[in-house]
């Protein structure tokens, strides 16, 4: 049976009151929605990427709803920690409930809330391509990070065709600024440009992975508002009336045809997985 998404309301039929119970409600769909069609599989690629060991201590940044988090306590083990750190702390809020048992921060890549060397891996899964200042993302990094220890990145692009589809629709019948978003998620995908920052942050034996992720998503109707009340689009959405949701879904429809597979949708983009390590200080382990 098709869920109904196509308005951001709440279980009651009521849009939430007030902006920080509009971004639960976002944190929550993400939660629902993205994270397993499309958030673990990226995240068990970057996690796998960390070569994680037992007892090691790990930061997930920009974790989200904690997917890549969660993945990484099953190598880290008993003996590890793993810590979450998001810049919205509605998705805090949603990782902290999803594993109360780890720990969970808000706070931003550029300006971690951690003190030197505090952790051996840091994975970043889908969240890299967001940070205004990339330099000093990295930069923080490499602080938290102990010598030696290690980072994954996972970006994921080009823009897979069904998503410059939506994109099209999106462009169409809400705007330049729905379309910027959906241009921001798949923004970094040059190898030679992650490559470039982290070894302008004094990252060593960077390596890169760029293989198509296969992804199977709901038929395109459902697919696509699920997406949209998942991420910050649901707000851009939400000034729509009825008649406009409508066409924006028929459009939405009719562009994806081509992606249409048995009762679901393909989409296979590239994701980018950059692995680098600190680099061994004199005198350390
Ligand atoms: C697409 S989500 C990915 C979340 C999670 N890593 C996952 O794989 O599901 C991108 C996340 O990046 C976070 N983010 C964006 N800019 C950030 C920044 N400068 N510092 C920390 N988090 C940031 C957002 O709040 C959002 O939760």
């Amino acid at each position: 049976m098709r869920t109904d998404v196509t308005n951001a309301t709440n279980e009651t039929g009521h849009a939430p009151s007030n902006p920080s119970q509009a971004m639960l409600r976002i944190a929550e769909d993400y939660e629902r929605w993205f994270v397993p069609p499309i958030g673990t599989p990226s995240a068990r690629r970057v996690v796998d990427a960390a070569r994680i060991d037992a007892g090691d201590r790990v930061l997930d940044l920009a974790c989200g709803t904690g997917v890549a988090a969660r993945l990484a306590a099953e190598h880290a083990g008993p003996t590890g920690s793993v810590v979450g750190v998001d810049a919205n702390p509605a998705m805090v809020e949603v990782a902290d409930r999803a594993a109360p048992e780890l720990e969970w921060h808000t706070g931003v890549a550029e300006d971690l809330p951690f003190d030197e060397a505090s952790f051996d891996v840091v994975v970043c899964s889908l969240g890299f391509q967001f940070f205004a200042d990339k330099p000093a993302a990295l930069s923080e990094i490499a602080r938290v990070l102990a010598s030696d220890g290690r980072v994954a990145l996972g970006t994921p692009g080009p823009t897979p065709p069904l998503m410059v589809a939506i994109d099209g629709a999106l462009a169409d019948h809400v705007g330049p600024e729905a379309s910027g978003f959906v241009h921001a998620v798949f923004s970094v995908h040059d190898r030679e440009q992650v490559t470039g920052l982290l070894g302008a942050a004094g990252f060593v034996d960077v390596e890169t992975d760029a293989r198509p992720l296969p992804l199977r998503v709901p038929p395109p109707a459902e697919f696509f508002w699920q997406y949209v009340h998942s991420t910050p689009l649901a707000m851009l959405a939400a000034g729509l009336d009825d008649d406009a949701r409508a066409a924006l879904e028929r459009d939405v429809v009719e562009r994806c045809r081509p992606f249409v597979d048995g009762d679901g949708a393909v989409m296979e983009p590239n994701l980018l997985v950059a692995t680098a390590r600190r680099r061994r200080e004199a005198g350390q382990p």
